[in-house]
């Protein structure tokens, strides 16, 4: 078994590896995954072989005895996207697009090593709160684990796809009278007094998975990292597994530099854009966000003192854009770039576009942004703002004198 201890980031306080638990039982503090780095085989890291998450077992908190529960996950591609760069002003535009898990989204890379824990730890079920794309993915990975799924969605706030996702793949799905706030509140609570182990990115090993994006950039980039990273903010958990991946691979010497994380919420549920603009180590929590991106409509995110840490130590920012900026992100790159997203991680591509007039994104910074959802995830979003489909006869002289009309 690989040498790691959970540790709470507040007090300090360790907790053995067999013991479920989610928050720290001294001070309430968040838990982290803290590796012996100097038993650390570097080799094994930089040149191991295979793709996806499961590549870079060797910084996961697993030995080799595991058998992961695992559906190709991870492994999605960084496209270079010149047009939309030119379109926003800058000179070096990467998206890496999560949306191409096997689920649709970023999550299936903390599932799948989440998943692979409770089963390890012998729980008799697995439970989340989401505002979506967390219960599809977990779902996926509880049938594979022949577990029990208990899922709660905020009643009417989630995208169609992903209530599909859920149910299809046989989780029980409660639809709770309440947003995610009061669904997350709920099931940590369910957890605590039955054997069900809780998914949500609180769950420290999620963002062990979680943190592998990090690592396939810095790979595709030869083992070098980019000026700044990009990316939406919810619950807070993938912007602190990222810079924990960066910073993992700092400690190592594998890099010598960490990105700007820089992170963006919607101007309708910007508890951490606030706090960080105000200085303050703590949210105020909000407690009616709004916003068209539904998967980040979070007024309490859970993971807030670890995503602040990591954009205040990094040199990053937070910033909010409107549902209108998100909206417009969201057209232009599908129509540049060909990559199709759900709202929410087109609010990625709006917070750059908006700190570049800012000016706070000098134009020859090398940037990333994550892309965490599928387009195909919120159908009902694209219906509402494209161009519906026109109504024709079978009949060819009609469809030329309408395609001429269009050209
Ligand atoms: N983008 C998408 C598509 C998401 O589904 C989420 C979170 C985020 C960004 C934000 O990530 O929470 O780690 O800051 N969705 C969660 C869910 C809350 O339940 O699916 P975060």
């Amino acid at each position: 078994m690989k040498d790691y201890e959970v540790k709470c980031i507040r007090c300090g306080a360790r907790f053995p590896k067999d013991d479920i638990v989610y928050t720290c039982r001294n001070c309430g503090g968040l838990l982290d995954i803290k590796y012996d780095y100097s038993k650390l085989d570097l080799e094994r890291i930089v040149k191991a072989k295979g793709e996806g998450v499961w590549k870079y077992r060797a910084l996961l908190p697993f030995g080799d005895e595991i058998k992961p529960i695992a559906i190709n996950e991870g492994n999605t591609p960084l496209y270079r996207c010149d047009r939309l760069a030119q379109a926003i002003g800058i000179a070096d535009l990467w998206v890496k697009h999560e949306g191409l898990n096997p689920s649709g989204s970023f999550k299936d890379r903390g599932m799948t090593v989440g998943v692979t824990k409770g089963v390890d730890l012998g729980v008799k079920g697995v439970a989340c709160a989401s505002t979506g794309n967390t219960s599809a993915s977990l779902a996926i990975f509880a049938a594979k684990a022949r577990l029990p799924c208990y899922v709660l969605l905020p009643m009417g706030k989630v995208a169609l796809g992903k209530v599909a996702q859920a149910i299809m793949h046989g989780a029980k799905v409660f639809s709770l009278k309440g947003n995610f706030d009061d669904a997350l509140r709920v099931v940590r609570l369910l957890c605590e007094e039955e054997s069900i182990y809780l998914l949500n990115s609180v769950n420290p090993y999620r963002l062990e998975g979680q943190k592998t994006i990090a690592f396939e950039v810095a790979e595709k980039l030869g083992w070098a990292v980019p000026d700044r990273v990009i990316l939406p903010v919810g619950n807070a958990g993938n912007i602190s597994a990222i810079f924990k991946g960066f910073s993992e691979l700092k400690t190592l010497g594998i890099i010598n530099a960490i990105p700007r994380m820089t992170g963006i919420q919607a101007a309708g549920a910007k508890p951490i854009v606030n706090a960080f603009k105000e200085n303050k180590e703590e949210i105020t929590p909000e407690d009616n966000p709004e916003t068209i991106a539904s998967a980040i409509r979070i007024g309490n995110p859970v993971n807030a003192a670890k995503a602040l840490h990591a954009m205040r130590s990094s040199g990053g920012v937070a910033e909010s854009v409107t549902d209108e900026e998100i909206t417009e992100a969201q057209l232009l790159l599908a129509r540049l770039e060909g990559i199709g997203v759900e709202p929410a991680s087109a609010a990625s591509i709006a917070g750059l576009k908006k700190l570049v007039e800012m000016g706070e994104i000098e134009r020859d910074e090398r940037t990333v942004c994550v892309t965490t959802g599928h387009l195909l995830k919120d159908p009902e979003r694209v219906i509402q703002i494209c161009e519906p489909p026109i109504e024709v006869e079978a009949d060819v002289e009609v469809l030329r004198k309408m395609v001429r009309r269009g050209r």
